[in-house]
């Protein structure tokens, strides 16, 4: 079966990683990304906005990967699956995912702020002498010595072009799209379930609360990440191959 996994942050909840707008406990609650995750907020503060993506990026490497991270990699074995995600952490390629399509970047990869060159891996892990207030001063560009920035998608920013024309094409060819631990409030990451649906898939919607995508869901099953990803596989297993049936 083709089947795409569109994900977000709550499918890396489980693992302990925050997502943006769980009331409390989300990224949200205890810091403004709004503030942080801009362009201008680097230009004016390269090392405050550094020192919160190595506070992030610490997290991340701190965080396992889950069940629903090792099912959706285990049914890529079996079936046509791509996973196209907004997470800018790296749980599903340790759970075992090939090719994961990251639509807002990749918190472990980084580049010049200003000629765009591709920086050493991890540099955000590197060990540096954070300041008291977590600010944390980013290395320089070796090619132009301008400030490296993390390789993720800031607010105003266009998603990579190459992600978004690779999550069309896998939603477009899907037959089922399972949308997992997304709040649908972001686009365009929030259109591609319609695009799923407009081109004949079956949407299934994995989140233990409703959102704007519920409606137009052929599914939705109020449950976690991981329980969700095993129920579908137990499924799969068992042999079902009609979509709708799959997950009604
Ligand atoms: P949000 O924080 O907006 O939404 C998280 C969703 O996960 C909510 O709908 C929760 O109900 C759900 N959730 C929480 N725990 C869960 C669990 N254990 N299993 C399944 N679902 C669970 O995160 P996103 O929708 O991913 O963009 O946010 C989209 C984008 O907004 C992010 O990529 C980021 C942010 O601005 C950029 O940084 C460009």
């Amino acid at each position: 079966m083709r089947i795409v996994a569109l994900t977000g942050a709550g499918m890396s909840a489980e693992s302990g990683v925050p997502t943006f707008r769980d009331a409390g406990t989300g990224l949200w609650a205890r810091f403004d990304p709004q503030a942080l995750a801009t362009p201008e907020a680097f230009a004016a503060d390269p090392a405050r906005v550094w020192g919160w993506y190595r506070w992030r990026a610490a997290g991340v490497a701190a965080a396992q990967p889950h069940a629903g991270h090792a099912g959706l990699a285990r049914l890529a074995r079996a079936h046509a699956l791509r996973v196209v995600t907004q997470n800018v952490d790296d749980l599903h390629e340790r759970a075992g995912s090939r090719e994961v399509v990251h639509l807002h970047g990749a918190l472990f990869t980084s580049r010049c702020s200003r000629c765009a060159q591709p920086a050493a891996p991890e540099p955000l892990l590197r060990p540096a002498r954070a300041g008291d207030d977590g600010r944390v001063p980013p290395p320089d560009c070796a090619r132009c010595g301008a400030p490296v920035r993390p390789g993720v998608v800031w607010f105003g920013e266009a998603l990579p072009s190459a992600a978004w024309d690779a999550a069309v094409a896998a939603v477009r060819e899907a037959e089922l799209a399972i949308v997992v631990g997304t709040s649908g409030l972001v686009q365009p990451a929030a259109s591609l379930p319609g695009l799923a649906a407009a081109a004949g898939a079956a949407v299934l919607e994995i989140n233990p609360t409703p959102t704007p995508l519920t409606a137009s869901a052929t599914a939705s099953w109020r449950c976690s990440a991981a329980e969700g990803v095993q129920r579908l596989a137990a499924r799969l297993d068992a042999g079902e191959r009609d979509p709708a049936a799959l997950i009604s």
